[in-house]
């Protein structure tokens, strides 16, 4: 992955940052509309477009800059994240989870009532409780069935429960059938990208076949959704394929930069060295609290290092040559994950020519409470 190091290593330098108390996350927003640049040209001229997942950065401003790019509306994991981009006007809105939880479907109900939202269904108790949820808030709620096509996690698993959860959402008032969906996030291990496009062929073979089916029976059916950062360029010129739901691209993170290495990190957590081992371990004030573990390893810029342990309040990385940072130097650390890193702040600072400008709401936050 492209990393641009020097510019966020310089997010960890400017005399501002000194004030502000470590860990705090730094965002590179040149970078960032780069990346938002990029995705979206290679859409030009194309059937599909995106639908940025903004389950990445939870954050309204930049899912603003991204329908402002071209990005055909924004898909959400939550109906917290719904609720926070309906608020703010974002004009169409995707859930692209399903949800059984009567208060949530509330929230979702009444997101449905400020713009357009679509949500996913993968059971006949899902349409039924969704479908109670638009009569009592009298609105009107799109629907996508979820397909099943590797995750083992949602979705229905063949065509014949899939064409009778969606007659069921035709026949109901307050639902309107848009379409089908299906996300293929476990082929994003492959690490041949041409292998990995292959196989997205393959698995959406029970996607594409129930939509056709929906067409075939009569109804409109007018969206086939999924994909994601590390499938772009192939699920999103599969011929149905109308919007693609990628969401790392816009900040990448270290475990990402392999797999589309075209995309720029343009995020980075700032920690302080909080102690320096003799044999070069490198001890950093952020730990699981404040920087996503799993699926992967943290990158420290600057330094020839590799991630060696991680604690609740720290995260260690070994030296493995060259110069080591000294106890109390600011550091700029690369999440592992930045979907699960970015939730855990309620902002992160924005940077531009290695200077903060403003401070990034992740106002699509889950609530901590409760
Ligand atoms: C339903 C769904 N769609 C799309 C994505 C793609 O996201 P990314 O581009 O971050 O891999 C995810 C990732 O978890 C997802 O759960």
């Amino acid at each position: 992955m492209a990393i641009a190091a020097a510019s966020l290593e310089s997010m960890a330098q400017t005399p501002d940052a000194v004030a502000v108390p470590t860990p705090y996350l730094a965002v590179d927003l040149d970078t960032m509309e780069r990346n938002i640049e990029r995705m979206q040209r290679f859409y030009d001229g194309k059937p599909a477009n995106i639908r940025p997942h903004a389950k990445t950065h939870k954050c309204t401003e930049i899912a603003r800059a991204q329908l402002d790019a071209g990005a055909v509306g924004i898909t959400c994991s939550t109906t917290d994240e719904v609720a926070a981009m309906t608020a703010a006007g974002i004009p169409d809105v995707l859930l692209a989870n399903v949800v059984l939880d009567r208060n949530r479907l509330r929230s979702l109900a009444q997101s449905a009532l400020r713009t357009r939202v679509t949500c996913a269904v993968d059971s006949s108790e899902a349409v039924s409780r969704l479908a109670a949820a638009a009569r009592e808030a009298g609105a009107r709620i799109g629907v996508v069935v979820d397909c099943d096509v590797c995750m083992g996690r949602n979705g229905v698993h063949d065509v014949e429960v899939g064409v009778a959860v969606a007659s069921q959402a035709a026949d109901e008032p307050g639902l309107e059938l848009r379409g089908v969906m299906a996300y293929e996030g476990s082929l994003l291990a492959i690490e041949d990208r041409e292998e990995r496009g292959r196989a997205v062929v393959d698995a959406f073979t029970l996607p594409v076949t129930l939509l056709h089916e929906l067409r075939r029976l009569g109804h409109e059916a007018p969206i086939l959704t999924g994909g994601a950062t590390g499938t772009y360029d192939s699920t999103g010129l599969l011929p149905d394929m109308t919007d693609v739901q990628a969401g790392t691209y816009v900040l990448m993170d270290a475990t990402y930069g392999r797999r589309t290495p075209e995309f720029e990190c343009a995020i980075a957590l700032v920690a302080t060295v909080s102690t320096v081992r003799r044999g070069g371990r490198i001890v950093v004030d952020a730990g699981a609290k404040r920087l996503a573990a799993e699926l992967g390893h943290p990158l420290l810029l600057g330094y020839d290092a590799e991630h060696a342990g991680t604690a609740e309040e720290h995260t260690i990385f070994q030296s493995t040559g060259g110069a080591v940072p000294a106890a109390g130097t600011r550091v700029a650390v690369v999440p592992a994950h930045v979907c699960t890193t970015m939730s855990m702040y309620g902002s992160a600072r924005g940077y531009r020519n290695g200077a903060f400008d403003h401070a990034l709401v992740i106002d699509g936050r889950d609530p901590l409470a409760s």
